[in-house]
């Protein structure tokens, strides 16, 4: 069975992310790959009502508050089907799959952010998606302050130019912040093989081509 390459993307709300995978798919595609797009949760028509559970901060409203476990069970369902109908497909086809956010994302916001524990999440991980791992993670962890700063203007400019509201996360505290930004440090200080951290505030251009040095160098290699 021929087997593709599986590529996340991870960091805070506003740190570049969606913008670089954006340009890595295009990059890799003017390379002669062919390369499946996804974002968590979202991407499937189960996960994109989720998404819109999950993300609007008016969801509260009419469904109650949320409860962290119920929060981390419908990120992991999303999760389940986006793999059962995305990524593995496209996997066994040799495609290179390029998802904005991971299991690393509960791991930092619902286990840090929320104060699940990694544990569970881990469990949930392999329980629900068969342990499935990224090949490479590229996680951009631009200063704490200027994340926050670029997620709040985003969040209130996309509320006033579609009238939709994504911000139940954005609407968190400093602290729910800096606890993910932990857990991303410890998440890469312990998988060193897979997690590429991005660490400055350099510009887009210059974070884009390191990230193509990083991936170029690795998927020329063999995918063992
Ligand atoms: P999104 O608009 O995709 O944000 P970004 O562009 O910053 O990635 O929103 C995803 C939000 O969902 C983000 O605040 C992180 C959160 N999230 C979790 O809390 N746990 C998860 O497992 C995933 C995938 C996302």
């Amino acid at each position: 069975m021929q087997r593709g390459y599986f590529i996340t993307f991870e960091g805070l709300d506003g740190s570049g992310k969606t913008t670089q995978l954006r340009r890595l798919a295009a990059w890799l595609e003017s390379e002669g790959h062919t390369v499946v797009t996804l974002r968590q949760p979202g991407g499937t028509t189960l996960g994109d009502r989720i998404r819109s559970i999950l993300l609007d901060s008016r969801s509260e409203a009419t469904l109650g508050p949320i409860a962290p476990l119920a929060e981390m069970a419908l990120m992991f369902a999303d999760r389940a089907q986006s793999i059962h109908e995305i990524i593995l497909p496209a996997l066994v086809a040799g495609h290179i799959v390029l998802c904005d956010r991971y299991t690393d994302s509960s791991e930092a916001y619902q286990g840090a952010g929320r104060q699940l524990g990694s544990e569970r999440i881990l469990a949930m991980h392999r329980a629900v998606c068969n342990n499935l791992q990224p090949d490479l993670t590229l996680l951009l962890l631009p200063s704490l302050d200027a994340s926050l700063h670029r997620a709040r203007r985003r969040n209130l400019r996309t509320t006033q130019q579609k009238g939709t509201d994504e911000g139940r996360f954005e609407r968190e505290d400093d602290g729910f912040y800096r606890r993910i930004y932990q857990a991303y440090e410890t998440i890469a200080a312990r998988e060193p093989q897979r997690v590429a951290a991005i660490r400055d505030d350099a510009g887009i251009e210059d974070i884009q081509a390191r990230i193509r040095q990083i991936v170029a160098a690795r998927i020329a290699a063999p995918v063992i």
